[in-house]
């Protein structure tokens, strides 16, 4: 396919997201292809991927069991309605999720989005309490610094306060525990840090405050992501399961990120060892090539639905798209890829050299801060006087000039690069990162 003309004009009428859409569109950067470690720009040049995409394209680009898979599909079964009908692949790929999930989290619910995901699972937590009999329980617990997308209920249990200041009041009934972040006792911690386990007795005090009768569920991310990468104490995910099983709430993770290999296995329920009740994913699940979402929820929340009449719908909630056909072919080419690749586990074996590559920024210019897990890694700057986040966001246009995709948040660079990436292509993303660095006011 041609490429469209790009003028100024041309550009205007596309209202980014979550862009800078003036500084944009005064220098715009754009790809036009991508395959395995690299994007290709409008101008010709090869970018390695140090960010999978937005967290997504966990095996890479442009995999052909991925792309095979979703022409087929369009092909044979563009779209069935997702009410009250179904189609086969959609029940194949909900039985393959739940295998890769532990016990009991083994029903499996579509949605389009990590957004729709978090969206449905606070809804499934809400009505699961109704629907035993405890409808008192309608309270959601987030944390400060956490992201769980963009919609109503995600920014309301988030704790990113520019998502959430510009929206009004937001859903009512929601608190939030702090966030783990806790630089002074564990700046260059490799993998999780030993101080901050006792952040989760924060729970406690909501519990004590509003009484767990009126709490319906708590969600964090495992690994806070958008955040700026914030990796949990040892033992505070551990703690959090034990005061909601004291008190009857539900945990619910988003591994919108942490799902599908980022930490070297399969989910971060298993890199913890942890299992929550209700686990919200997305992105990694089709590789990014569809849009899909899914969230995995256990036997007792699913069978408190399955009651009364057999002609009765159990759960008053879905999507038009929930399990389209097409996200089920790419999820489906997306699972093969992973497994025969071996990608679900690879950063575990990846995890050492990355940790080196990333901590021998140690020292390097502007640097207060370095973290790393599984194949995720942050590099925390000094913030410019007066002008925060403008420093990292010099360091994200410089290293894309310098051929290299980073992400930046306030003054933070993350790292999630597709769990394809060879050593070579580690120390390429680092050594770029420094030299950007050195170079930075
Ligand atoms: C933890 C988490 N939850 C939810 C979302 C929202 O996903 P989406 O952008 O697909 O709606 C994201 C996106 O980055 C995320 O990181």
């Amino acid at each position: 396919m041609s490429q469209p003309a790009l003028t100024s004009n041309n550009l205007d009428a596309f209202w980014m997201p979550f862009t800078a859409n003036r500084q944009f569109k005064k220098n715009p950067r754009l790809f036009v292809g991508a395959e395995g470690m690299y994007y290709k720009t409008a101008d010709g040049r090869q970018v390695l991927d140090g960010t999978a995409g937005l967290w997504c394209c966990n095996a890479g680009h442009a995999r052909p069991r991925i792309t095979e898979a979703v022409q087929r599909q369009v092909a044979e079964l563009d779209y069935a309605p997702a009410f009250q009908m179904g189609h086969p692949h959609a029940f194949e790929l909900a039985a393959r999720l739940s295998a890769l999930m532990p016990s009991p989290l083994d029903h499996v619910f579509f949605t389009n989005s990590g957004s729709e995901s978090v969206e449905t699972a606070l809804k499934m937590a809400l009505a699961y309490h109704r629907v035993r009999g405890e409808g008192s329980r309608t309270r959601l617990i987030g944390r400060e610094r956490g992201y769980h997308g963009v919609n109503f209920g995600g920014i309301s249990v988030g704790g990113i306060v520019a998502n959430r200041k510009m929206f009004g009041t937001l859903l009512g009934g929601v608190d939030h525990i702090r966030h783990t972040h806790d630089i002074e006792r564990n700046a260059f911690s490799r993998g999780q840090p030993e101080n901050g386990a006792e952040y989760a007795e924060e729970l406690i005090r909501l519990v004590q405050l509003h009484d767990p009768s009126t709490i319906a569920a708590v969600i964090v991310e495992p690994v806070a992501g958008s955040t700026g990468v914030l990796i949990p104490p040892k033992g505070y995910l551990k703690r959090l399961r034990e005061i909601c099983d004291q008190h009857g709430i539900l945990l619910i993770f988003d591994e919108v990120i942490t799902g599908f290999g980022r930490l070297g296995s399969p989910f971060a329920v298993d890199h913890f060892g942890v299992v929550p009740d209700l686990v919200t994913t997305a992105k990694g699940i089709t590789n990014g090539v569809i849009p899909m979402g899914a969230v995995f929820c256990s036997s007792d929340v699913h069978q408190a639905f399955m009651t009364g009449p057999e002609h009765l719908i159990e759960f008053f909630h879905g999507y038009t798209y929930s399990g389209h056909p097409v996200a089920c072919a790419a999820a489906l080419g997306t699972l093969d890829t992973y497994e025969e690749e071996g990608l679900l586990t690879r950063a575990a074996e990846l995890e050492d050299y990355w940790a080196d590559a990333l901590h021998s920024l140690k020292g390097a210019r502007h640097v207060i801060d370095i973290r790393n897990i599984g194949l995720i890694g942050a590099i925390e700057l000094e913030p410019m006087a007066g002008e925060p986040t403008k420093r990292a966001f010099s360091a994200f246009l410089n290293a894309y000039e310098a051929g290299v995709l980073i992400r930046t948040t306030g003054d933070i660079i993350a790292l999630s690069p597709p769990l394809i990436i060879e050593k070579s292509e580690i120390d390429q993303l680092v050594d770029t990162i420094r030299t950007v660095l050195e170079a930075l006011d």
